[in-house]
């Protein structure tokens, strides 16, 4: 199997259960620049996950079938029924979702070498960049060390009609650490100031940076570095509130994130080990942040956005937070939407590919055997997140694993679809709480 695909965990260290605050949302909407996003929700760049097809596919298709069981989380005695509540709030939940009732307010790409995206042709740079309208507002994320070739990158992005364009000084991968790309930078604060200034020179959309805390906890700079970019004319920061010598272990320490937004003024994205609505809550709740950043939860509960947007539109008409739960036909509706859009998604770009090169049709050949294997390889990854904690996962992921192409892939999710073993049974397998992460994951 290819590295690619080689499964890695990057799983939650004895997650904290956060109890729903009393008081405390995520906000409606914030800004970034001159641009509104609304609810106050952002997907994380993943890289091996947030392609074109992930990001529209939860942007798009992470609804409910129906309003499903709902999570009464604040109520009080005497507090009026919670399916009246619902019933009367779903209009009011409806309003206010925005960004086609997803709930999720920004999306990001994968992070994108400037490097490479410097010296790729006009072609191969279009693919890598590639989004479709209904992505917008979307943020491209670039990471490299070079100043100038971060500049370059930054304008070509903007070109290609990015809303935001982010840099990433959070990636503890070695392989971009080694060229100081990523978390490598957060040991050389003036290189950082150079990079800040060299693309807020390039571009006039807004400019954003991710990163973690610090190198290790001898060497922690998020509140220097966040007054930098606030300083340097950035429009806002996001903060994964661990080092890069944590990794993923331990818990996000979400103080720091607090201690970042007391220092600031431009707006402050937390990240971090957030995985119901109850962790969305609670993170603003302890830091005050302006809005909430979701990783590892995405690919796992598709639907979280949408849940946090419904706690937050019901909290905010009658004080009580309530939201959805998805049933097991929300699951597989997940499942075959998704693995139809990889599927459609390699037709499209394999139409692409035969328009341009009529003339190197071995080329054309091999490249679409790449798409295919790469296709049904995110296959297998996603049915191994989205399978676990229904009826009869394990068998519809026993048939995804040998199945040798999109199609035939689809095929069992359709026949699994179609005559579900236990639908309406008690018995479920253990949700998963674990999350295996692509081997070529960073941060
Ligand atoms: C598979 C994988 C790939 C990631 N790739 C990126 C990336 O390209 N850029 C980035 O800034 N962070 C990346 N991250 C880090 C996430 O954006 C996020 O900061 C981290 O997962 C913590 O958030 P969470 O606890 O909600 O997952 C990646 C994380 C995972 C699990």
């Amino acid at each position: 199997m290819k590295k690619r695909y080689t499964l890695e965990q990057k799983k939650w260290d004895s997650p904290v259960e956060h109890a729903m605050p009393a008081q405390a949302r995520v906000p409606a909407s914030f800004t970034i620049g001159n641009v509104t996003i609304a609810p106050a929700t952002v997907l994380a760049p993943m890289a091996g996950v947030t392609d074109t097809v992930f990001r529209r596919f939860i942007k798009n298709a992470s609804q409910f079938t129906a309003a499903s069981t709902t999570t009464d989380v604040d109520a009080t005695p005497g507090a009026p029924h919670l399916e009246e509540m619902w019933a009367q709030d779903a209009t009011a939940v409806e309003q206010a979702t925005t960004n086609q009732q997803s709930g999720c307010g920004l999306i990001m790409t994968e992070f994108t070498s400037a490097d490479g995206l410097s010296r790729m042709r006009e072609t191969k740079r279009k693919r890598y960049l590639t989004y479709y309208d209904d992505e917008h507002p979307i943020s491209a994320q670039l990471f490299g060390s070079n100043p100038e070739t971060l500049a370059d990158s930054a304008r070509i992005v903007q070109d290609a009609g990015f809303d935001i364009v982010d840099l990433n000084l959070g990636c503890p991968a070695k392989r971009v650490v080694a060229c100081n790309g990523g978390s490598g930078l957060l040991k050389d604060l003036p290189q950082i100031e150079r990079i800040f200034k060299a693309i807020r020179a390039a571009v006039t959309i807004p400019f954003t940076v991710k990163f973690r805390m610090g190198w290790n906890d001898n060497h922690i700079v998020c509140v220097e570095l966040a007054k930098l970019a606030e300083d340097n004319g950035l429009n806002a920061c996001a903060l994964h509130a661990r080092t890069r010598e944590d990794g993923y272990t331990g818990q996000a320490r979400w103080e720091y994130i607090a201690a970042v937004k007391d220092a600031v003024s431009i707006p402050v994205i937390g990240n971090g080990d957030i995985r119901t609505p109850e962790d969305a809550a609670a993170m603003v709740e302890a830091t005050n942040c302006d809005a909430v950043m979701i990783g590892r939860t995405a690919p796992a509960n598709p639907w979280i956005f949408r849940q946090i947007a419904q706690y937050t539109a019901s909290k905010e008409a009658t004080g009580v937070g309530i939201y959805d739960h998805p049933t097991n036909e929300d699951r597989y509706r997940m499942i075959r939407t998704y693995f139809q859009m990889l599927v459609d998604e390699i037709a499209l770009e394999d139409a692409a590919e035969a328009a341009r090169a009529e003339a190197i049709i071995a080329s054309g050949q091999i490249a679409r055997e790449k798409r295919n294997r790469d296709a049904v390889g995110k296959m297998k990854q996603f049915a191994a997140w989205f399978t676990h904690g229904v009826p009869g996962g394990g068998a519809l992921r026993k048939q995804i694993f040998e199945s040798k192409n999109g199609n035939a892939v689809i095929a069992a999710v359709e026949q699994f679809f179609e005559n579900p073993p236990t639908f309406n049974s008690e018995e479920t397998e253990a949700p998963d709480t674990t999350l295996e992460a692509l081997g070529a994951g960073c941060d």
